[in-house]
């Protein structure tokens, strides 16, 4: 069938700085979704969409019409009140892992919709599935079964929720077309609003790991979702928080599932924690569950200390066909064939990082795709066990490289610490947050 859509049209006119009208992207949206439009014209619009930005009227139309490409769940039948959250992205990021658990465990039915590896930055959907035979993809009965059920479900865009996500989500990751406030905000938010839940702590990350590297683009886009968010009838907060360098140590699909695995036994690297911990908090207290932050997080605590979140974890493992012994046991874990020591070239204090260069390596290591068909290798990564504050010296092993060949671990071994920029005089550690945006209607 021929598409209904003149795209040559409308890529023109982006190219151009023009507006696209309501109707044009309900029409994009529906035609590219049906499979009626090629990826390279979808590709071409993306393009001059990344280069020319898009207003608020066109981002909450484009936003509108991915969250109604598919299905819109309504979840009340099964729980009265769901809770979610979205991360805008980042290197390291395993904090769905670790606070989806926690949250469900103490009482607040999640029901989320994740995404994969985008660019630089790792996905949620990629790292579940180093449980060997997990599945994001559930029918929408399955969805709400797995919800009443264990009150946590965790799905990926399918043919019935927001597929228009799913599909552009993978065209801009092989695309250069990740980083654009648009863009994300569409895909965070369509994805958010089908999904039905009814509050969304969104985490939106800035620093060079980041698609928003200053804290005003954050701002920027945080309070946009915020407020589509708001107009949709939904309680949202954004959490601004910093990524300018990997959350944690471990940067690699089951080197992050083991990490988080950690952390929900108690241990794991402190940054991480006190994250998941604010984090966490927030749904909580959207939910309802306490009034105040503080005694949300008294919440997520007690449901770390007696093991339910860990509990919870290995529920959702197995309830979406995974093997739960790797909850337990996490040397069951994919593992890759070469592990090595990563040594700092320079003495003195690291001062910063390229955080999405780390990120990258990983990627070229094969734990991220270069092109839409590549297939990730779960075992691949590194930890990298400084963080910028710290003084190193030269020859100190400042992580580990996991590889699979050894073409790849050596360039590793080289790019991790040239990603580092290491000086005389200290900088001071990062803030793990720099602001929260609450909607005016919580
Ligand atoms: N997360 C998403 O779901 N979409 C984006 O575009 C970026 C991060």
């Amino acid at each position: 069938m021929a598409a209904k859509t003149r795209m040559v049209d409308l890529i023109a006119r982006k190219r151009d700085g023009g507006e696209l009208t309501t109707a044009e992207i309900d029409g994009f949206i529906h035609d590219y979704t049906a499979g009626d439009i090629p990826d390279y014209q979808a590709a071409a619009l993306l393009m001059a969409i990344y280069l020319r930005g898009m207003n608020r009227r066109e981002t909450v139309d484009l936003t509108l019409a991915m969250a109604h490409s598919g299905d819109t769940l309504d979840l009340h039948d099964v729980a009265p009140f769901i809770v979610d959250k979205h991360s805008s992205g980042g290197v390291g990021d395993k904090t769905s892992l670790v606070v989806l658990p926690l949250v469900a465990a103490a009482g607040a039915p999640v029901g989320k919709m994740s995404g994969r590896g985008l660019g630089s930055s790792g996905g949620t959907l990629d790292k579940m599935e180093s449980f060997a035979g997990w599945s994001p993809t559930l029918t929408l009965p399955q969805f709400k079964r797995q919800l009443a059920d264990i009150g946590l479900v965790l799905a990926g865009q399918t043919h019935d929720l927001a597929p228009a996500d799913g599909k552009l989500y993978a065209l801009r990751d092989v695309t250069a077309t990740v980083d654009n406030r648009a863009l994300i905000a569409a895909s965070i938010m369509s994805k958010k609003l089908a999904a039905g839940a009814d509050a969304i702590v969104l985490d939106v990350k800035t620093g060079s790991g980041a698609f928003m590297p200053t804290v005003a683009a954050a701002e920027e886009l945080a309070r946009l979702m915020v407020e589509i968010g708001e107009d949709a009838g939904r309680r949202v907060v954004a959490l601004i928080s910093d990524m300018n360098q990997p959350l944690g140590h471990a940067v690699g699909n089951a080197l992050e599932v083991r990490e988080a695995l950690d952390a929900l036994r108690g241990g794991g690297p402190a940054d991480l924690w006190a994250h998941c911990r604010a984090v966490a908090g927030h749904m909580l207290l959207l939910a309802g569950k306490a009034d105040s932050l503080g005694a949300a997080e008294a919440l997520v605590d007690a449901a770390r200390a007696d093991g339910r979140g860990l509990a919870k974890l290995r529920q959702l493992v197995v309830a979406q066909g995974g093997d739960g012994r790797q909850v337990d046991d996490p040397d069951r874990l994919p593992k890759a064939r070469y592990v090595e020591p990563i040594e700092a070239k320079q003495s003195g204090y690291v001062t910063a990082m390229d955080t999405a260069e780390l990120g990258w390596v990983c990627v070229r290591c094969g734990g991220g795709r270069l092109v839409k068909s590549d297939v990730i290798a779960p075992g691949v990564g590194f930890l990298l066990t400084v963080k910028i504050g710290d003084h190193i010296e030269a020859g100190q092993v400042i992580g580990e490289m996991h590889a699979d060949d050894d073409m790849t671990l050596q360039q590793a071994q080289r790019d991790i610490p040239a990603a580092l920029t290491v000086a005389d005089d200290p900088a001071p550690p990062r803030p793990l947050f720099y602001a929260t945006i609450d909607g005016e209607k919580n």
